[in-house]
């Protein structure tokens, strides 16, 4: 199905996990896609794997700088933009009572703070009709030990997006939040979101699905809130997690 195509797509994280699953799909829905990271090698790889239409530019979205130098890029490469997917996003668990400001800082620097200003900075550039599309998380509205400050970023990211979708229905820019539960990416390897003993209680006992999301299947919804399929939808949040948030008990 080409229904990106000759649109203009720019995905901030687009060299890993989510972000990148997505570059896939916006490419095989036939747009031209800009992604972005700090890491030069895994953008000129992630570059090498999605082929034409596709281009990498390093920008780190806790540097305004950066972001007004990718936003000067695109629009000197492509003109205007019709998607932008606000994905880039760290995180980290640390118990209440023990917070240090260093992880307080980092966290909103490109959780919040970052997400705000690549949208900001690109509004300019939208095309009428535009659709942009922050990647938040579960976290924002559901809460598990050590990640308070990865929910507050979270939920704040999630309070600016609303207030986005009411101020820029003038210019019909559609705009709106996916939150996951755990997905299948680098970022909970790591060991940024639990130990694989914790992975494996929480697919036991607390996953509907008995598993965690790929990556693609998450793409695969903002995929379609990308598209003109999603034209009467803004303002909306949307949880993608097989259930995980309505399943109080479970037996
Ligand atoms: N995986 C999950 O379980 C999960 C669940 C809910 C929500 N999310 C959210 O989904 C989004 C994508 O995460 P993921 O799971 O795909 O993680 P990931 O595989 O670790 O990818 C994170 C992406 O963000 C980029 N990034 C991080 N800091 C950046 C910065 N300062 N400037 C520019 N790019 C930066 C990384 O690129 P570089 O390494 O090159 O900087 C990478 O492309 C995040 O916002 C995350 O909070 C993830």
């Amino acid at each position: 199905m080409s229904t990106l195509k000759d649109k203009v797509a720019v995905i901030t994280g687009g060299n890993a996990g989510i972000g990148l699953a997505t570059a896939k799909e916006f490419v095989a829905q036939g747009a031209q896609v800009i992604i972005t990271g700090r890491n030069q090698q895994t953008i000129d790889e992630a570059v090498g794997m999605l082929g034409n239409n596709t281009v990498g530019i390093q920008a780190d979205v806790s540097r305004i700088k950066d972001i007004e130098n990718l936003v000067a890029k695109v629009e000197s490469q492509f003109g205007k933009v019709d998607v932008l997917l606000v994905n880039a996003g760290v995180s980290h668990q640390e118990p209440i009572g023990q917070l240090s400001e260093e992880i307080f800082d980092t966290l909103s620097d490109i959780n919040f703070k970052g997400a705000v200003f690549t949208t900001e900075k690109f509004i300019p550039i939208l095309n009428e009709g535009a659709s942009i599309i922050h990647v938040t998380s579960v976290s924002a509205y559901t809460y598990a030990t050590g990640t308070s400050i990865y929910s507050a970023s979270k939920a704040a990211l999630t309070a600016y997006s609303k207030s986005a979708a009411v101020e820029l229905a003038g210019r019909k820019i559609r705009v709106n939040t996916v939150a996951p539960s755990m997905t299948e990416t680098d970022m909970i390897y790591r060991g940024e979101l639990g130990t694989e003993e914790v992975h494996n209680f929480l697919k036991d006992k607390f996953m509907p699905f008995k598993r965690f999301a790929k990556p693609e299947e998450i793409a695969k919804l903002i995929g379609f809130l990308a598209s003109d399929d999603a034209s009467f939808i803004s303002g909306a949040e949307y949880t993608i997690d097989s259930g995980a948030s309505v399943n109080a008990v479970r037996l």
